[in-house]
């Protein structure tokens, strides 16, 4: 058997993961109690592999990572080529469009300012309103933004909402549902076919025991 190495984005999709892949009957103690170690081996033959979101697509598509977990968000800012298998249900939020709390963002002619860390994403939705916007790239806490100043508004993930109520933001307008998804290297999907296709098969039989 092949070895399968599994890309996993560090952070809110870890647990539920780890959730996962203990549902299905692999030994996560390593992943449990990693320290500091970023390549943690969970047996049968799959090796986890923990990485900044964006870097396991990169992983993925250069073929050093077979499959990725990573979030919907993710691949709609970086995405380029793999295959998307699964949507694995959790991890679940909402791309949305959001500003201060009573403001008419759409009304008056300026170009409006949008902060945000997806740009790609805050773009193809503008040009689709075909609204002309200057977009701001930041790195995160992306809420600050408009509350220095700085943008009429934010492009960004809404989890539980509780990050814009309590800074005094609320949704303008919901762009698109997103949830982790896993992703596979296209060549991998046929040189490891068949321990691929054995753990979609134990994913799948998983998520419809869980309904
Ligand atoms: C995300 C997102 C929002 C917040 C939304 O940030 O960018 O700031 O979570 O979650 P909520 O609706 O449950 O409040 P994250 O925590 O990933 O940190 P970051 O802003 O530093 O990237």
């Amino acid at each position: 058997m092949n070895t399968v190495r599994i890309a996993l984005t560090k952070g809110r999709l870890e647990k539920n993961a780890i959730d996962l892949f203990e549902s299905i009957g692999y030994d996560c103690t390593s992943l449990r109690e990693k320290g500091r170690k970023l390549i943690l081996p969970i047996g049968g033959g799959i090796d986890i592999v923990l990485a900044k979101a964006a870097d396991v697509i990169t992983y993925v598509e250069h073929g050093v990572c077979d499959v990725g977990i990573v979030g919907k968000d993710t691949i709609m800012e970086n995405g380029r080529s793999f295959y998307e298998v699964l949507d694995l249900g959790f991890g679940r939020c909402r791309f949305a469009l959001a500003g201060s709390t009573g403001q008419e963002f759409y009304s008056g002619y300026n170009a409006k300012r949008i902060a945000t860390k997806y740009p790609n994403v805050a773009r193809r939705f503008f040009e689709e309103k075909c609204m002309d916007v200057e977009i701001i790239k930041i790195e995160g806490s992306v809420e600050l933004a408009p509350l220095l100043g700085l943008s009429d508004a934010i492009v960004d993930i809404i989890e539980t909402g509780n990050t814009l109520k309590e800074n005094g933001l609320e949704i303008i307008e919901e762009i698109c549902t997103i949830s982790a998804r896993m992703i596979v290297n296209i060549p991998s999907m046929k040189l490891k076919k068949i321990e691929l296709e054995k753990l979609f098969n134990l994913i799948e039989n998983s998520k419809e025991e869980a309904k």
